[in-house]
């Protein structure tokens, strides 16, 4: 469909909800379908939705053209505070979540919180993970400021914050080379991997898996003597406090230690065969750890999963 505005010539390209969307398929269509229009350089692709949308439109921005402009609309929490900032794109195939794509900038990002009044609880919630991913990362402050907060509020400066700390990791390490972005992945090792078990069906969203994966990353830390004791704590007592699941028992009802850590396997993040996790020695000081002991690993999620 073409309309016109404000002297734009503007066509939709729809797409379905669902993590399943970010397709091989989906990816010819948005490209075959902005070539149809015949673009220039100047064109633009705009991404309105959340990160699904995000995330293929911006690949495909990426190749048309060997590269046109495109602008990230975000419609989630979770796309406001992650996904639309950094210039990630992906799609999904059978070899795995976001395993082809590019580093691919979009031209500006443009946040209406508006749009967050229409959303589930629980959306709002998958969000909530990564803002708090932040505090957890690098900002004590700003875990200690989330922590007073009794009920969610003040998205403004929530989004805010959490882009300005995202926008300083990525300006200094845009393609994860320094071992700084990847800190953006804590609790993803995790997480993904319980992702991955739900088979993406919609049961556990990809904030609340990170949710769980913080939890367990906080643990695992402590377990290895690396963090000091009590912190898991404080982060599970804050996602418990907005409704938010935070055991492995909860998310996912059949595995086992060694199927996660299979699935961990996949990870981007492996290195020399090895599983590279986001640790943490305390809250606001998470780390890369690149030589995990599968046995403590194994052991320790074997401990997790019956509880
Ligand atoms: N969501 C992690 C990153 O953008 O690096």
């Amino acid at each position: 469909m073409s309309v016109l505005s404000e002297n734009f010539s503007v066509s939709l390209i729809t797409l379905p909800v669902g993590e399943e969307t970010k397709n091989f398929k989906n990816l010819e269509h948005i490209i075959c379908e902005t070539l149809k229009e015949k673009p220039e350089r100047k064109s633009c692709l705009v991404a309105l939705g959340g990160g699904v949308v995000g995330d293929i439109t911006g690949f495909a921005a990426s190749m048309v053209l060997r590269g046109m402009s495109f602008i990230q609309v975000p419609t989630t929490l979770l796309a406001a505070v992650d996904s639309s900032v950094g210039g990630k794109t992906a799609i999904n195939s059978k070899y795995g979540k976001n395993l082809i794509g590019s580093f691919y900038q979009p031209k500006m990002v443009i946040t209406d919180l508006s749009m967050f009044s229409t959303l589930p609880q629980r959306e709002i919630l998958a969000g909530y993970a990564e803002i708090l991913k932040y505090g957890l990362i690098c900002d004590y402050s700003f875990f200690e400021y989330l922590e007073k907060q009794q009920v969610i509020s003040d998205f403004d400066y929530l989004v805010k914050k959490s882009c300005e700390i995202k926008a300083d990791i990525v300006s200094k390490d845009e393609k994860e080379e320094k071992d700084l972005r990847a800190l953006l992945n804590l609790g993803h090792t995790f997480g993904h991997a319980l992702e991955a078990t739900c088979n993406y069906d919609g049961s556990l969203l990809h904030g609340e898996a990170v949710a769980v994966g913080m939890v367990l990353a906080f643990k695992f830390s402590e377990k290895l003597g690396i963090c000091k004791t009590g912190r898991a704590e404080r982060v599970e007592k804050l996602l418990r406090r907005h409704g938010m699941r935070t055991k492995i028992s909860e998310v996912v009802q059949k595995t086992s230690a060694q199927a996660l850590i299979d699935l961990m396997y996949g990870d981007k993040k492996v290195d020399s065969g090895k599983l590279v996790f986001i640790l943490a020695e305390d809250i606001g000081k998470a780390f890369v750890k690149k030589d995990v002991e599968e046995k403590n690993l194994k052991e320790f999620l074997e401990h997790e999963i019956s509880n």
